[in-house]
């Protein structure tokens, strides 16, 4: 543990908008796509440092719903990335005792992309270490829409009555059931959106904004982060 770090809370939940791929590599003279591919790299190096500073839960947003809108060259590039890292970097942290899981929608990924998700939740359902939790097709609107979807046909077909719905229950059927709501969400590369990321669980999280490009975000940056949390006034969440 980094002594600067002494006597601060650490965040349960960290989430992550991890932007500035594309600027990142532009900046060197590089094309996007290697700006994905040191992105998806710095997901996995981070996984250890979340770790190593006691911050329990990690959950990246890689892929939006509006993502699909790039162009075709990008979003195959990136689908290979995850497909690649799915099959490597993280089975290796599959290993180290992280728990792997995936928000979003999963029937426009390729069969391939979901079965090695599949098999990662389920060869990683009892690890104690960091819940890493990975957002690919994900949109917040869209959770909720399948959510609702959901609970529909449940009131149609008698399983619920609709006096069962309250804050619990949408909770618990949202693709973060069992996660608790993130302490702190990082936007890097200086934009100051949501993006529709996370928006339910959001309500009482601190924001925190950095002009870091996302390949940059290290040790040091996520540090300076936890102490800026620390000086906020919070008065809700689950933070220790
Ligand atoms: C944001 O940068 C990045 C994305 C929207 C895609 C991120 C995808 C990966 C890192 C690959 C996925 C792989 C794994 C292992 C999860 P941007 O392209 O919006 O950057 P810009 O705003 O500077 O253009």
């Amino acid at each position: 543990m980094d002594e600067r770090l002494n006597g601060l809370k650490i965040p349960t939940h960290v989430a992550v908008i991890l932007d500035g791929n594309g600027r990142w590599a532009k900046g060197k003279g590089l094309p996007r796509t290697m700006g994905h591919v040191q992105g998806a790299k710095n997901i996995e190096d981070m996984m250890y440092v979340f770790d190593e500073l006691g911050v329990k839960y990690f959950t990246a947003y890689a892929f939006s719903t509006e993502n699909w809108k790039r162009s075709e060259d990008e979003v195959n590039a990136i689908m290979v990335l995850l497909k690649n890292h799915l099959a490597a970097g993280f089975k290796k942290a599959a290993k180290n005792n992280v728990r792997i899981r995936m928000i979003g929608e999963r029937t426009r990924l390729s069969k391939e992309i979901q079965k090695l998700i599949a098999d990662l939740e389920e060869d990683t359902k009892n690890n104690t270490g960091l819940q890493f939790q990975l957002a690919v097709n994900y949109g917040s609107r869209d959770e909720i829409v399948r959510m609702m979807r959901d609970t529909a046909v449940k009131i149609k077909e008698g399983i619920i009555l609709p006096e069962d719905i309250n804050e619990k229950y949408i909770s618990d059927n949202l693709d973060t059931k069992d996660i608790p709501d993130p302490d702190l969400m990082i936007r890097t590369s200086g934009e100051q959106r949501i993006s529709n990321y996370l928006l339910w669980q959001i309500a009482y999280s601190e924001l925190y904004f950095t002009p870091c490009y996302w390949p940059d975000f290290n040790k040091e940056e996520l540090i300076k982060a936890i102490v800026e949390y620390n000086n906020r006034d919070r008065r809700y969440g689950n933070a220790k």
